[in-house]
């Protein structure tokens, strides 16, 4: 991606929105499947089919089924099809060229720990859910907030440039150092409310929360986007302030003020650390080589549901760091 943008004409728009879904499905198939699908065109029909599904699941969250022998229950069907099919493909070749030069991937994993090849198909198909739209909106709404503020982007831009030498290659021994990106990046989950909830029940037993006893089957939800927006908690919510993530303010909150991976225990989300390092590795990636600028006159408005996205595509214009250098 940072290649492609290179080569674009100055004050070009980027489609943020479209650049970056783009990058987040390919991270989380080839994370799951391995190299399968790494032809551009492929990616796309398999983003088109998830696509159909996400948004009708979406719809029936929301009480609205599709009629049964419906041309919309037919879509949903064939687009779910597609994916599975490509599913059992992949573990039937994973299963005979099982290692891609020690890249275990996390069919890789399945298959060598015996799990039955349906359960695989659908824990691979779990892992692109949790992890693409999350990433890929969390990439955008943190690209938007740092085209508004130009001070915090060099903040980040001399922190990559300080902590990683110039590379942009996160690893995990360095991404801690990240310190200030991860503000950033904390206080976007937060402005953005990215997951607006986490829920949960227990199948077997009573739950006592609060002195409440809650029965078996009873849905807990948090809706972590109340608590998000809370000015007992946050002092002026609405404005977008990394620093409210420093180390030391951290240390004075209550840890369950901020848990924008779910409260369950061992049962929170499974991918925080990958989507962390992700994010982290495009943002370090983007800001060593460009500044990017919001398009004056294009708002962003917020359209909830399982994962907040923006309503319309995000467009950016981008300048070469090196523009900016010689200028200094
Ligand atoms: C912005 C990034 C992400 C956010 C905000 C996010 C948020 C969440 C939340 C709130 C939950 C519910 C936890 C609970 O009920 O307490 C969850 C569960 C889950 N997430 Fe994520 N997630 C993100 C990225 C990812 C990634 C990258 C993956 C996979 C690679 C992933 C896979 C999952 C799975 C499989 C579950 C279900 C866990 C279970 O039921 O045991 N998520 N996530």
């Amino acid at each position: 991606m940072v290649e492609k943008w290179s080569r674009l004409p100055r004050g070009q728009h980027v489609p943020c929105r479209q650049e970056v879904f783009l990058l987040a499905i390919k991270a989380i198939t080839q994370c799951s499947f391995g190299d399968y699908i790494l032809d551009e065109d492929q990616v796309a029909k398999f983003w088109k089919a998830y696509d159909t599904c996400w948004f009708d699941f979406d719809k029936r969250q929301r009480g609205d089924e599709p009629n049964p022998g419906s041309d919309r229950e037919k879509k949903f069907n064939d687009a779910k099809k597609y994916m599975y099919d490509i599913l059992a493909a992949v573990i039937q070749v994973r299963r005979k060229h099982p290692t891609i030069e020690n890249r275990q991937m996390l069919v890789d994993v399945m298959i060598e720990n015996s799990i039955p090849d349906d359960v695989m198909q659908c824990d691979a198909m779990t892992y692109v859910i949790g992890g693409f739209h999350t990433v890929g909106n969390w990439l955008v709404w943190t690209l938007h907030f740092v085209s508004m503020y130009p001070e915090i982007q060099d903040k980040m831009y001399q922190e990559v440039k300080d902590k990683l030498n110039d590379t942009g290659k996160v690893i995990p021994d360095n991404v801690a150092q990240l310190v200030y990106i991860r503000q950033v990046m904390e206080e976007t989950l937060r402005m953005a409310v990215v997951a607006p909830y986490a829920a949960r029940y227990d199948d077997e037993k009573d739950v006592t929360l609060g002195g409440y006893v809650i029965p078996p089957g009873t849905p807990i939800i948090q809706a972590l986007g109340v608590g998000y927006n809370d000015p007992s908690i946050w002092q002026n919510p609405d404005k977008f302030d990394p620093d409210r993530f420093s180390p030391e303010k951290v240390a004075e909150r209550h840890p369950y003020s901020f848990q924008p991976f779910g409260f369950a225990g061992n049962r929170k989300c499974p991918g925080y650390r990958f989507a962390y390092a992700q994010v982290a590795t495009v943002l370090a990636n983007i800001l060593l080589k460009f500044q990017v600028h919001h398009v004056d006159g294009l708002g962003v408005k917020a359209m909830y549901g399982l994962v907040t996205t923006p309503q319309n595509e995000v467009w950016l214009t981008i300048t070469p760091r090196s523009d900016k250098n010689k200028e200094e």
